[in-house]
């Protein structure tokens, strides 16, 4: 697994922070045993059905997991075929679960632990996948403008949008009480800034938040 190449923000350290402890309890979420988590999370699965259908759209595709996380999405992106898959991610807990699941795929997988922001990723991608992870992204514009010079084809990336419903206990139960910075977006401020990093984004309203379907716009 490569190591992180530059030091963080004090922000992105408190989410290393608690990823490196959430990661099995995160990981758990995507267990469909209980058919009732799907009904709890329904933006968990909705996100990775879209992202798994825009893979399909390309043939063998390469595939950047920003944030990747334990790869649950990206196992089956490999079972569907893709050629590459790198999980660059802020955490090291995540991507040993991450290991485990992907060992059988071989070369085709990349683990890369640091900062998005920071890190070094050779090469380009057809599709990029950012799921579940513009939460804990304190300047969103800058990761767009990364996963741009990265990415040829497309991007798929969900966003939370403030409810005052779940809002404030999301916002008590990571910040306060779970030390790790939140955010939220609007859908005009997310549609300018995928198109100043040089998308065409199609978003999605749900009841979770956004989810963005972004293409590469030609010489951006
Ligand atoms: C909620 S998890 C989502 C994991 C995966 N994308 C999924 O949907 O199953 C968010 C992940 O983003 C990672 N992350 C957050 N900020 C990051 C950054 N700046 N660079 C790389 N990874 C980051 C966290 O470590 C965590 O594993």
């Amino acid at each position: 697994m490569s190591k992180p190449t530059q030091q963080s923000s004090s922000s992105t350290g408190r989410v290393r922070e608690h990823f490196r402890e959430k990661a099995f309890s995160f990981d758990q979420l995507y267990d469909e045993e209980h058919a009732l988590q799907r009904k709890l999370r329904p933006g968990l699965f909705e996100r990775r059905e879209l992202a798994l259908a825009v893979a399909r759209e390309y043939d063998a595709p390469s595939v950047l997991d920003v944030g990747g996380g334990s790869a649950r999405v990206g196992e089956l992106a490999l079972e569907q075929g893709a050629s590459r898959y790198v999980d660059v991610d802020l955490s090291d807990t995540m991507l040993e679960l991450a290991r485990a699941r992907l060992e059988r795929f071989g070369d085709r997988v990349e683990l890369v632990q640091g900062d998005f922001l920071t890190t070094t990723v050779d090469g380009t991608f057809d599709v990029a996948f950012m799921l579940g992870y513009f939460d804990y992204i304190e300047d969103a514009p800058a990761h767009l403008r990364r996963v741009a010079e990265l990415t040829t084809g497309s991007v798929v990336a969900s966003f939370p949008r403030w409810t005052w419903t779940k809002g404030p206990i999301r916002k008590l139960r990571y910040q306060v009480i779970n030390n790790c910075p939140i955010f939220d977006y609007t859908e005009d401020g997310l549609r300018r800034i995928f198109e100043d990093a040089g998308f065409r984004p199609q978003i999605r309203s749900g009841g979770s938040g956004f989810l963005v379907r972004a293409y590469r716009t030609p010489s951006a």
